[in-house]
């Protein structure tokens, strides 16, 4: 069957897992087909801008110890914290560039300390950013990992709207392999429907290309962001890290796990619809393009990075991460695609809103 042929199935019944295999399969001159269809559905649903999000990875300190992840507790990299103040100049800078929002991200710490770093933080956030342009300051995503309820309730409290939590992979026997038996893929189910309840926008993400993955596991992964109706998506491929356990498993080649990665973009855009699709880092480190690439397969969502230059070698959660060759410039090199960039926007995921009959505001 063609991919267009696929695609008019997919519209009829958008969670058969056999349709939604058969699309990410797609290979060679097809893609190019299916690049185009994501497109088209991503301009009906949500439009062609790129929103963009200014990344600050906070910290790498974990308590965990997933196998693939180069932060692991166990990894001998030198750990660090931003200072409040280093977050606030990065949001300065990145607001004064026209970003509408902004993205904290960090290992899991999930103690009271630390979510009152990062509740003071996000008021200020919010506080020195207010302009005519962003009466309310810029957006916050925040990507911390499991907490408690409360300490969600807390930080949303503080200011922050959004939510980004992975479940890495929505197969059982997958998630147990690469994770230690201290972590449940159903806390992190609880943890997302926590967010939900209250009030955040709520994403999700897998990796793409892990050792032992099928087509079908990643088909269930898009069937998964469907039934917890989440309103982001954030993925990237498998890419080893030396010195973790996960370093030598074996994988499908670069290539073949970047084009993966491309179309779980396009079939999640096809079958999500009106959701925000980032088009992440992973896909650069396979391809001197790939999140422009990404881009071109349907996702809506850039978020360069504005860690300050003296971790960010530290945040490094797999080799070959490109970690120096982001600058002011993020916008000029999205803006190659053709795409237009959203300024002083939020760009809130449409989702969110639909899903509760709403209507979006900015
Ligand atoms: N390859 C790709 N993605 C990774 N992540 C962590 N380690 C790796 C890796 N080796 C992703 C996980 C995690 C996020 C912070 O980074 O999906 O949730």
């Amino acid at each position: 069957m063609s991919v267009n042929e696929l695609i008019e199935k997919l519209n009829q019944c958008p969670t058969d897992v056999s349709i939604l295999a058969a699309l990410l399969q797609t290979e060679g001159e097809e893609c190019e087909q299916l690049a185009v269809a994501a497109m088209d559905c991503m301009t009906r649903e949500v439009g062609v801008e790129v929103y963009l999000r200014g990344l600050v990875e906070m910290s790498n300190v974990c308590i965990h110890n997933c196998y693939y992840c180069g932060i692991r507790r166990d990894a001998d990299v030198a750990r660090y914290t931003v200072t409040e103040q280093q977050i606030i100049d990065a949001t300065k800078e990145c607001s004064n560039l026209g970003y509408g929002s902004m993205v904290l991200q960090s290992g899991e710490l999930p103690t009271d300390g630390y979510v009152d770093f990062v509740c003071r933080v996000v008021e200020r956030m919010k506080k020195e950013t207010r302009s005519d342009v962003q009466p309310d300051g810029v957006g916050i995503t925040l990507s911390l990992g499991v907490l408690s309820k409360p300490q969600y309730q807390r930080l949303f409290d503080a200011g922050a709207h959004r939510f980004l939590l992975r479940i890495e992979s929505s197969n059982e026997a997958l998630f147990k392999k690469i994770h230690p038996p201290s972590q449940k893929l159903e806390e992190r189910y609880v943890a997302i429907a926590h967010l939900a309840e209250i009030g955040f926008q709520t994403g999700t993400g897998v990796m793409i290309g892990l050792p032992t993955q099928t087509i079908q596991m990643l088909a269930n992964d898009i069937v998964m962001f469907q039934q917890l109706d989440i309103d982001m998506v954030g993925m990237g491929p498998f890419l080893p890290s030396a010195n973790t356990p996960m370093a030598n498993w074996p994988i499908a080649t670069p290539l073949e796990r970047l084009q993966l990665g491309l179309n779980m973009i396009a079939v999640t855009r096809l079958a999500c619809r009106d959701i925000n699709i980032a088009s992440t880092t992973a896909l650069e480190a396979l391809h001197p393009n790939g999140r422009n690439l990404g881009l071109a397969y349907g996702a809506n969502v850039a978020m360069p990075n504005f860690s300050p230059f003296d971790k960010r070698s530290s945040y490094k959660l797999y080799d070959n991460k490109p970690v120096l060759n982001e600058n002011i410039d993020a916008i000029a090199i999205i803006e190659k695609t053709g795409r237009p960039v959203a300024r002083y926007q939020k760009g809130d995921p449409l989702h969110y809103f639909s899903r509760q009959g709403l209507k979006a505001t900015d």
